[in-house]
Protein backbone atom coordinates (compact mmCIF):
# COMPACT_ATOMS: atom_id res chain seq x y z
CA UNK A 1 0.00 0.00 0.00
CA UNK A 2 0.85 3.54 -0.48
CA UNK A 3 3.27 4.89 2.39
CA UNK A 4 1.56 8.14 4.53
CA UNK A 5 3.96 10.69 5.60
CA UNK A 6 4.00 11.72 9.03
CA UNK A 7 3.08 15.39 9.71
CA UNK A 8 5.35 17.87 8.50
CA UNK A 9 8.54 15.40 8.72
CA UNK A 10 10.13 13.08 6.04
CA UNK A 11 9.40 9.98 8.13
CA UNK A 12 7.06 7.71 5.71
CA UNK A 13 5.10 4.55 7.64
CA UNK A 14 2.62 1.83 5.83
CA UNK A 15 -0.94 3.17 6.89
CA UNK A 16 -2.06 -0.20 8.74
CA UNK A 17 0.04 -0.32 12.08
CA UNK A 18 -0.31 -1.96 15.63
CA UNK A 19 -2.25 -1.01 18.62
CA UNK A 20 -0.41 -2.91 21.77
CA UNK A 21 -2.63 -2.09 25.29
CA UNK A 22 -3.14 -5.79 24.90
CA UNK A 23 0.69 -6.59 24.73
CA UNK A 24 1.66 -5.92 28.64
CA UNK A 25 -1.27 -3.72 29.95
CA UNK A 26 -2.27 -5.66 32.59
CA UNK A 27 -3.44 -2.69 34.25
CA UNK A 28 -5.76 -2.36 31.41
CA UNK A 29 -7.15 -5.86 30.53
CA UNK A 30 -7.21 -9.14 32.65
CA UNK A 31 -5.37 -12.47 31.61
CA UNK A 32 -2.77 -11.16 29.31
CA UNK A 33 -0.05 -13.58 28.30
CA UNK A 34 3.70 -11.95 27.95
CA UNK A 35 4.67 -14.65 25.47
CA UNK A 36 1.83 -14.53 23.32
CA UNK A 37 2.18 -10.63 23.33
CA UNK A 38 5.88 -10.42 21.80
CA UNK A 39 4.42 -13.42 19.36
CA UNK A 40 1.94 -10.14 18.25
CA UNK A 41 4.60 -7.77 17.81
CA UNK A 42 7.24 -10.26 16.39
CA UNK A 43 4.57 -11.44 13.92
CA UNK A 44 3.83 -7.83 12.78
CA UNK A 45 7.54 -6.95 12.15
CA UNK A 46 7.73 -10.38 9.89
CA UNK A 47 4.45 -9.46 7.92
CA UNK A 48 5.63 -5.98 7.44
CA UNK A 49 3.91 -3.62 10.32
CA UNK A 50 5.92 -0.74 10.64
CA UNK A 51 4.49 1.40 13.18
CA UNK A 52 3.62 -0.02 16.64
CA UNK A 53 2.08 1.87 19.20
CA UNK A 54 2.42 1.69 22.56
CA UNK A 55 2.63 4.30 25.77
CA UNK A 56 3.76 4.18 29.22
CA UNK A 57 0.39 3.44 30.48
CA UNK A 58 -0.11 0.11 29.34
CA UNK A 59 1.44 -1.71 31.81
CA UNK A 60 3.10 0.74 33.44
CA UNK A 61 6.36 0.35 31.08
CA UNK A 62 5.73 -3.26 30.54
CA UNK A 63 4.10 -2.92 26.83
CA UNK A 64 7.12 -0.94 26.15
CA UNK A 65 9.46 -3.57 27.81
CA UNK A 66 7.98 -6.27 25.80
CA UNK A 67 8.43 -4.45 22.86
CA UNK A 68 11.95 -3.23 23.66
CA UNK A 69 12.58 -7.52 23.53
CA UNK A 70 11.49 -8.05 20.69
CA UNK A 71 13.23 -4.85 18.65
CA UNK A 72 15.82 -6.48 19.82
CA UNK A 73 15.77 -9.43 17.64
CA UNK A 74 15.12 -7.36 15.04
CA UNK A 75 16.20 -4.28 12.56
CA UNK A 76 15.23 -1.36 14.73
CA UNK A 77 15.04 0.81 11.29
CA UNK A 78 12.54 -1.15 10.21
CA UNK A 79 9.79 -0.56 13.00
CA UNK A 80 8.27 2.83 13.51
CA UNK A 81 8.03 3.00 17.49
CA UNK A 82 5.82 5.50 18.53
CA UNK A 83 5.32 5.78 22.60
CA UNK A 84 3.29 8.31 25.17
CA UNK A 85 3.72 9.54 28.15
CA UNK A 86 2.46 12.05 30.68
CA UNK A 87 1.07 10.10 33.77
CA UNK A 88 3.50 10.07 36.84
CA UNK A 89 2.57 7.50 39.58
CA UNK A 90 2.83 8.39 43.18
CA UNK A 91 4.32 5.84 45.62
CA UNK A 92 0.67 4.96 46.77
CA UNK A 93 0.12 3.82 42.76
CA UNK A 94 -1.98 7.17 42.12
CA UNK A 95 -1.82 8.51 39.13
CA UNK A 96 -1.50 12.29 37.88
CA UNK A 97 -0.88 13.64 34.37
CA UNK A 98 2.41 15.78 34.28
CA UNK A 99 3.12 17.69 30.97
CA UNK A 100 6.05 19.68 32.44
CA UNK A 101 9.14 19.55 30.50
CA UNK A 102 10.84 18.13 33.50
CA UNK A 103 8.94 15.08 33.46
CA UNK A 104 8.36 14.76 29.72
CA UNK A 105 11.96 15.25 29.55
CA UNK A 106 12.86 12.16 31.89
CA UNK A 107 9.50 10.06 30.13
CA UNK A 108 11.46 9.95 27.33
CA UNK A 109 14.63 8.58 28.80
CA UNK A 110 12.78 5.78 30.56
CA UNK A 111 10.85 4.96 27.41
CA UNK A 112 14.10 4.92 25.77
CA UNK A 113 15.61 2.48 28.45
CA UNK A 114 12.35 0.27 28.21
CA UNK A 115 12.28 -0.09 24.68
CA UNK A 116 16.10 -0.51 24.57
CA UNK A 117 16.71 2.02 21.81
CA UNK A 118 18.49 5.32 21.34
CA UNK A 119 15.70 7.38 19.30
CA UNK A 120 11.66 7.13 19.38
CA UNK A 121 10.66 7.54 16.19
CA UNK A 122 7.43 9.18 17.78
CA UNK A 123 6.59 10.56 21.20
CA UNK A 124 3.05 11.78 22.00
CA UNK A 125 1.53 13.80 24.98
CA UNK A 126 -0.63 11.29 26.01
CA UNK A 127 -2.87 13.55 27.75
CA UNK A 128 -2.97 17.46 28.53
CA UNK A 129 -2.32 18.40 32.34
CA UNK A 130 -4.17 21.25 33.30
CA UNK A 131 -1.48 23.56 34.31
CA UNK A 132 1.30 23.47 31.88
CA UNK A 133 1.56 25.86 28.68
CA UNK A 134 1.10 23.78 26.03
CA UNK A 135 3.72 24.98 23.79
CA UNK A 136 6.42 24.98 26.67
CA UNK A 137 5.63 20.94 26.73
CA UNK A 138 5.77 20.82 22.84
CA UNK A 139 8.90 23.00 23.09
CA UNK A 140 10.83 20.41 25.49
CA UNK A 141 9.68 17.58 23.14
CA UNK A 142 11.20 19.90 20.01
CA UNK A 143 14.52 20.20 21.90
CA UNK A 144 14.89 16.46 22.60
CA UNK A 145 13.76 16.23 18.85
CA UNK A 146 17.25 18.41 18.69
CA UNK A 147 19.19 15.99 20.34
CA UNK A 148 18.36 13.03 18.00
CA UNK A 149 15.78 11.42 21.19
CA UNK A 150 12.91 11.51 18.42
CA UNK A 151 11.62 11.76 15.24
CA UNK A 152 8.13 13.10 15.54
CA UNK A 153 6.17 15.14 18.01
CA UNK A 154 2.08 14.07 19.02
CA UNK A 155 -0.40 15.00 21.28
CA UNK A 156 -3.20 12.70 22.28
CA UNK A 157 -6.17 13.27 23.40
CA UNK A 158 -6.48 17.30 23.04
CA UNK A 159 -9.25 18.63 21.53
CA UNK A 160 -8.90 21.37 18.66
CA UNK A 161 -8.09 24.88 21.01
CA UNK A 162 -5.51 22.35 23.10
CA UNK A 163 -4.14 21.22 19.65
CA UNK A 164 -3.69 24.51 18.15
CA UNK A 165 -2.14 26.03 21.64
CA UNK A 166 0.12 22.93 21.22
CA UNK A 167 1.09 23.70 17.79
CA UNK A 168 1.90 27.61 18.62
CA UNK A 169 5.41 26.53 16.73
CA UNK A 170 4.84 24.51 14.04
CA UNK A 171 6.16 21.71 16.42
CA UNK A 172 3.30 18.93 15.94
CA UNK A 173 3.11 16.32 13.37
CA UNK A 174 0.41 14.12 14.70
CA UNK A 175 -2.83 13.79 17.20
CA UNK A 176 -3.99 10.58 18.14
CA UNK A 177 -7.66 10.74 19.88
CA UNK A 178 -10.58 8.29 19.36
CA UNK A 179 -12.57 7.74 16.42
CA UNK A 180 -14.14 4.99 14.50
CA UNK A 181 -17.36 4.48 12.74
CA UNK A 182 -19.53 4.57 15.87
CA UNK A 183 -18.13 7.18 17.16
CA UNK A 184 -17.06 10.20 14.64
CA UNK A 185 -17.18 13.57 16.82
CA UNK A 186 -13.44 14.08 15.61
CA UNK A 187 -14.07 14.20 11.99
CA UNK A 188 -16.24 17.18 12.46
CA UNK A 189 -13.58 20.18 13.31
CA UNK A 190 -10.59 18.87 14.72
CA UNK A 191 -9.78 16.41 11.40
CA UNK A 192 -10.48 19.18 8.46
CA UNK A 193 -7.86 21.63 10.65
CA UNK A 194 -4.94 18.83 11.08
CA UNK A 195 -5.68 17.90 7.07
CA UNK A 196 -5.43 21.77 6.75
CA UNK A 197 -1.83 21.94 8.56
CA UNK A 198 0.16 18.65 7.38
CA UNK A 199 -0.23 17.34 10.78
CA UNK A 200 -1.46 13.40 10.65
CA UNK A 201 -4.62 11.91 12.35
CA UNK A 202 -4.13 8.55 13.91
CA UNK A 203 -7.59 7.15 14.83
CA UNK A 204 -7.48 4.90 18.38
CA UNK A 205 -9.85 2.51 18.55
CA UNK A 206 -10.86 1.60 15.09
CA UNK A 207 -12.81 -1.16 16.08
CA UNK A 208 -14.37 0.86 18.99
CA UNK A 209 -12.75 -2.08 21.52
CA UNK A 210 -14.33 -4.90 19.38
CA UNK A 211 -17.84 -3.90 18.69
CA UNK A 212 -16.85 -3.15 15.13
CA UNK A 213 -15.16 -6.55 14.30
CA UNK A 214 -18.60 -7.86 13.86
CA UNK A 215 -18.11 -11.16 16.46
CA UNK A 216 -21.09 -9.62 18.75
CA UNK A 217 -25.05 -10.03 17.71
CA UNK A 218 -28.60 -8.45 19.42
CA UNK A 219 -28.47 -12.08 20.49
CA UNK A 220 -24.96 -12.30 21.53
CA UNK A 221 -23.68 -9.00 23.33
CA UNK A 222 -20.29 -8.98 24.71
CA UNK A 223 -19.71 -10.34 28.31
CA UNK A 224 -16.30 -8.82 29.47
CA UNK A 225 -14.52 -9.90 32.64
CA UNK A 226 -13.83 -7.75 35.89
CA UNK A 227 -11.00 -5.59 35.25
CA UNK A 228 -11.78 -5.10 31.82
CA UNK A 229 -11.74 -1.07 30.78
CA UNK A 230 -14.18 -1.45 28.07
CA UNK A 231 -16.72 -2.06 30.98
CA UNK A 232 -16.45 1.92 31.72
CA UNK A 233 -17.18 2.78 27.22
CA UNK A 234 -20.14 4.93 26.96
CA UNK A 235 -20.47 2.67 23.66
CA UNK A 236 -20.75 -0.45 25.93
CA UNK A 237 -23.44 0.60 28.18
CA UNK A 238 -26.57 -1.09 28.35
CA UNK A 239 -28.62 1.71 27.06
CA UNK A 240 -26.33 2.29 23.89
CA UNK A 241 -25.18 -1.23 23.25
CA UNK A 242 -28.11 -2.67 21.41
CA UNK A 243 -28.32 -0.17 18.91
CA UNK A 244 -24.33 0.03 18.11
CA UNK A 245 -24.63 -3.99 17.73
CA UNK A 246 -27.30 -3.37 15.28
CA UNK A 247 -25.52 -0.64 13.44
CA UNK A 248 -22.71 -2.81 12.41
CA UNK A 249 -25.06 -6.29 11.68
CA UNK A 250 -25.67 -4.08 8.66
CA UNK A 251 -21.87 -4.44 7.45
CA UNK A 252 -22.27 -8.14 7.60
CA UNK A 253 -24.45 -8.66 4.24
CA UNK A 254 -21.31 -6.12 2.67
CA UNK A 255 -18.41 -7.59 4.43
CA UNK A 256 -19.94 -11.08 2.47
CA UNK A 257 -19.68 -9.60 -0.84
CA UNK A 258 -16.00 -9.30 0.01
CA UNK A 259 -15.66 -12.63 1.62
CA UNK A 260 -14.33 -10.89 4.25
CA UNK A 261 -15.24 -10.44 7.84
CA UNK A 262 -16.67 -7.50 9.37
CA UNK A 263 -13.51 -6.05 10.85
CA UNK A 264 -11.85 -6.78 7.46
CA UNK A 265 -14.22 -4.49 5.84
CA UNK A 266 -14.45 -1.56 8.96
CA UNK A 267 -10.75 -1.52 8.40
CA UNK A 268 -10.44 -1.09 4.71
CA UNK A 269 -12.96 1.74 5.44
CA UNK A 270 -10.89 3.61 6.88
CA UNK A 271 -7.67 2.31 5.00
CA UNK A 272 -9.62 4.54 1.93
CA UNK A 273 -10.71 7.38 3.88
CA UNK A 274 -8.67 10.30 2.69
CA UNK A 275 -8.45 12.09 5.72
CA UNK A 276 -7.35 9.55 8.63
CA UNK A 277 -3.21 8.92 8.69
CA UNK A 278 -2.40 5.11 9.49
CA UNK A 279 -4.71 2.83 11.60
CA UNK A 280 -3.71 1.39 14.76
CA UNK A 281 -6.36 -2.11 15.67
CA UNK A 282 -5.04 -3.76 18.80
CA UNK A 283 -4.60 -7.37 17.99
CA UNK A 284 -4.55 -10.08 21.73
CA UNK A 285 -3.01 -12.71 19.32
CA UNK A 286 -1.06 -13.67 16.34
CA UNK A 287 -4.23 -15.30 14.43
CA UNK A 288 -5.75 -11.48 15.30
CA UNK A 289 -3.45 -9.54 13.47
CA UNK A 290 -3.17 -11.98 10.04
CA UNK A 291 -6.50 -11.49 10.22
CA UNK A 292 -6.63 -7.80 10.39
CA UNK A 293 -3.86 -7.98 7.43
CA UNK A 294 -5.80 -9.02 4.97
CA UNK A 295 -7.86 -6.00 5.14
CA UNK A 296 -4.85 -4.75 2.87
CA UNK A 297 -6.14 -6.29 -0.34
CA UNK A 298 -10.06 -5.68 0.51
CA UNK A 299 -10.81 -3.20 -2.34
CA UNK A 300 -13.60 -1.27 -1.15
CA UNK A 301 -15.61 -0.13 -4.20
CA UNK A 302 -17.02 3.74 -3.95
CA UNK A 303 -20.52 2.58 -3.58
CA UNK A 304 -20.19 0.23 -0.54
CA UNK A 305 -17.18 2.71 0.57
CA UNK A 306 -20.37 5.56 0.62
CA UNK A 307 -22.97 3.22 1.47
CA UNK A 308 -21.03 1.99 5.07
CA UNK A 309 -20.15 5.82 5.68
CA UNK A 310 -24.76 5.85 5.62
CA UNK A 311 -24.90 3.10 8.16
CA UNK A 312 -22.81 5.28 10.82
CA UNK A 313 -24.25 9.05 9.28
N1 LIG B 1 -4.02 7.52 22.83
C1 LIG B 1 -4.90 6.95 23.61
O1 LIG B 1 -5.36 7.52 24.61
C2 LIG B 1 -5.37 5.55 23.26
C3 LIG B 1 -6.53 5.03 23.86
C4 LIG B 1 -6.94 3.74 23.49
C5 LIG B 1 -6.19 3.02 22.58
N2 LIG B 1 -5.05 3.54 22.04
C6 LIG B 1 -4.22 2.80 21.06
O2 LIG B 1 -5.06 2.39 20.01
C7 LIG B 1 -4.92 0.98 19.82
C8 LIG B 1 -6.22 0.41 19.30
O3 LIG B 1 -7.26 0.52 20.27
P1 LIG B 1 -7.75 -0.75 21.10
O4 LIG B 1 -6.76 -1.86 20.93
O5 LIG B 1 -8.08 -0.32 22.47
O6 LIG B 1 -9.12 -1.10 20.43
P2 LIG B 1 -9.52 -1.59 18.95
O7 LIG B 1 -8.37 -1.56 18.04
O8 LIG B 1 -10.72 -0.82 18.60
O9 LIG B 1 -9.98 -3.10 19.23
C9 LIG B 1 -9.01 -4.09 19.51
C10 LIG B 1 -9.72 -5.36 19.98
O10 LIG B 1 -10.58 -5.83 18.95
C11 LIG B 1 -10.58 -7.25 18.97
N3 LIG B 1 -10.02 -7.72 17.68
C12 LIG B 1 -8.95 -7.24 17.00
N4 LIG B 1 -8.78 -7.90 15.84
C13 LIG B 1 -9.76 -8.82 15.79
C14 LIG B 1 -10.13 -9.80 14.85
N5 LIG B 1 -9.45 -9.97 13.72
N6 LIG B 1 -11.20 -10.59 15.12
C15 LIG B 1 -11.93 -10.44 16.26
N7 LIG B 1 -11.63 -9.52 17.21
C16 LIG B 1 -10.56 -8.73 16.97
C17 LIG B 1 -9.70 -7.69 20.13
O11 LIG B 1 -10.55 -7.79 21.27
P3 LIG B 1 -10.27 -8.87 22.42
O12 LIG B 1 -9.07 -8.37 23.12
O13 LIG B 1 -11.52 -8.81 23.26
O14 LIG B 1 -10.05 -10.20 21.75
C18 LIG B 1 -8.77 -6.51 20.25
O15 LIG B 1 -8.21 -6.43 21.52
C19 LIG B 1 -4.53 0.47 21.22
O16 LIG B 1 -3.99 -0.84 21.20
C20 LIG B 1 -3.57 1.53 21.63
O17 LIG B 1 -2.30 1.32 21.05
C21 LIG B 1 -4.65 4.81 22.34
Amino acid sequence: MEKIQIGRTELTVNPLGLGTNKIGGYNLFPNLNDETGKKVVQTAIDQGIEMIDTAFMYGLGHSEELIGEVLQKNDRHKVIVATKGAQQVAPDGSVTLNNTPEFLTKSVDESLKRLQTDYLDIFYIHFPDQDTPKAEAVGALQRLREAGKLRAIGVSNFNLDQVKEADADGYVDLVENQYNLLQQDAVKELVPYLNEQHISFVPYEPFAAALLTGRYSPENLPHFEEGDHRLNIDLYKPDQLKANVTKVEKLKPIASKYDATVAQLVLAWYLKNPVIGPVIPGARTPEQLLANLQSESLQLSDSDYTAIEQIFA
